[in-house]
């Protein structure tokens, strides 16, 4: 079964808490926290504070924190503490994103790998073993709201017919259109921004992708 991880990128941030209760009316076991440094992706977002009031508010949410960050090593400790139930770093950092991996372990963290659209799978292979989850970038990260990149099924596929074993997620334009097409693909997590928090019925959506 597909599970839903809605990205509070696109949420009301004035109504943060009542978009995050209608995520959890609708079923959402998961929240998918962009965090962006204006480095690695040309934006700015959200820091460990809101983690912080989240996981407080919300404490059964499994809060999924994808780092977009240059360096994501020196906050690893602090978005753990903060309640982070998965922290995902990116394959393309200027860090030892094998070292992180385990440091992330060694926290009782899970520990998810992110790859942007035009890094290959090929590229990620030695990582695999250290990853309980792979994150696909499915557009260039940095912003919601953009076109879904079909070519990144491949890249799914790729990723399993390595043998990998663990978690695959997908980000950005992810609907329920093309929803199909990635679980044929192998997909375990869906990152939904724009089309959870622009629903007008996500208990629905949510139903209608389990049921996928
Ligand atoms: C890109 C962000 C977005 C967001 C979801 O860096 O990671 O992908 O989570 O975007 P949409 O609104 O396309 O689902
Ligand atoms: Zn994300």
């Amino acid at each position: 079964m597909i599970k839903v991880a809605p990205s509070i990128l696109a949420a009301d941030m004035l109504n943060l808490e009542r978009d995050v209760q209608r995520m959890v009316d609708a079923g959402c076991t998961l929240l998918h926290v962009d965090v962006m440094d204006a480095h690695f992706v040309p934006n700015l977002s959200f820091g460990p504070a809101v983690v912080a009031q989240l996981h407080r508010r919300f404490p059964a949410l499994k809060l999924d924190v994808h780092l977009m960050m240059d360096n994501p090593g020196a906050y690893l400790e602090t978005f753990a503490a903060a309640g982070a139930w998965n922290i995902t770093i990116h394959a393309e950092i200027p860090e030892d994103a094998g070292a992180l991996l385990a440091r992330l372990h060694a926290l009782g963290v899970r520990a998810g790998l992110s790859v942007k659209p035009g890094t290959p799978a090929e590229a990620v292979r030695a990582l695999l073993p250290g990853a309980d989850m792979v994150l696909v970038m499915t557009v260039e990260p940095g912003f919601g709201g953009q076109r879904f990149q079909e070519a990144m099924l491949d890249k799914l596929r790729a990723l399993r017919a390595m043998g990998y074993q663990g978690l695959l997620e997908a980000d950005g334009g992810v609907t329920l259109e093309n929803l199909p097409r990635l679980r044929d693909s192998g997909l375990d997590v869906a990152v939904m921004g724009t089309a959870m928090f622009r629903s007008a019925d996500p208990a629905a959506d949510v139903a209608a992708i389990h049921a996928l």
